[in-house]
């Protein structure tokens, strides 16, 4: 049972469907995954909740709710962290980097991530428009992940950032207690956003990341062999799915501006020089920094 807050059409919900029957046939039907797509389980924040218990086997969950449980997690949803896909890809693929990272709530939360899935770019959009530098934000109340780090980070991009969860925003965007959000375009057009903001600023201010966790005593309780089978299928996932990002990434943007949304180019400068105090803000140990640098060191030249 893995619970998803995307809907069937979504490239997480195709991956995971696609890793359940690939899991299927590879060990003649002992193991199966089944996606309950549209937070039918219930919120991300929630459903973590009851992977650690138990109650839920697997679940995707952002980074930013991955850090309300160990601020550890904090550098990988920096703004400016990670540069693109394929970056953020050579990152949580390589275990020198995340091995720690992703085995350190086990003892503590009973979760262990089995790695990570893109969020692609994220951008702001808004109701009224466009935004082209940090001072067009000012006022608007732009929705943001219940996550410190994003909180921070729309503030100092010059908004009021409003936390909410996932599927709450489309009815607040409706009813106008929310001016804007910030999300990838797929999300834009699932959530079917685009109807109730109509300007999206290219801001891409982060490369955001998901996270397949799961229940720890779950995975160890597999048998050897089939465990070993899990993990080498599991390895095939966060491919293809971004393979299938980069395709309903241009899908989703070109049926965003056939369905009327102005998208603009923003003051790229500005919206970086805004988001620096905040960077530093949270590389406050050495070992984040040390993170962080390590991150950065993947980038390419
Ligand atoms: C993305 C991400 C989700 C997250 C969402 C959000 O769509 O894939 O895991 O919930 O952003 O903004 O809340």
């Amino acid at each position: 049972m893995l619970s998803l807050n995307q809907t069937e059409e979504h490239p997480s919900y195709i991956a995971l469907e696609q890793f359940g029957d690939d899991l299927y046939e590879a060990t003649d039907g002992r193991l199966d995954v089944e996606v309950y797509p549209n937070e039918t389980l219930g919120g991300q924040q929630e459903v973590l909740q009851l992977v650690g218990d138990g109650a839920v086997d697997m679940a995707v969950v952002p980074g930013t709710q991955m850090e309300n449980i160990s601020p550890d997690f904090r550098v990988l949803n920096l703004p400016t962290a990670l540069d693109d896909i394929d970056h953020q890809l050579r990152v949580v693929s390589d275990e020198a980097i995340v091995g720690d990272l992703f085995t350190s709530v086990e003892d503590s939360n009973h979760l262990t991530v089995l790695g990570g899935l893109t969020q692609g770019s994220r951008h702001v959009y808004t109701a009224e428009g466009p935004i082209v530098e940090p001072s067009d934000l000012s006022g608007m109340k732009i929705r943001v992940q219940e996550s410190s780090v994003h909180i921070d980070m729309i503030n100092a991009m010059g908004a009021a950032a409003t936390p909410m969860s996932y599927g709450e925003v489309y009815t607040a965007l409706q009813s106008g207690v929310l001016d804007g959000a910030e999300n990838n375009g797929i999300s834009y057009m699932s959530q079917h956003h685009n109807g109730v903001a109509t300007h999206m600023a290219l801001t891409n201010h982060l490369v955001g990341l998901d996270y397949v966790v799961m229940n720890t005593d779950l995975l160890h309780s597999l048998p050897d062999e089939d465990r070993e089978i899990f993990q080498q299928q599991w390895q095939l996932v966060s491919e293809h799915h971004a393979g299938l990002w980069t395709a309903e990434t241009e899908t989703a943007i070109a049926e965003a501006e056939d369905s009327g949304t102005e998208i603009n180019d923003v003051d790229k400068a500005a919206f970086q020089e805004a988001l620096r105090p905040v960077v530093e803000k949270y590389l406050d140990t050495p070992q984040d920094r040390e993170l962080f640098e390590a991150i950065r060191r993947e980038a390419q030249p």
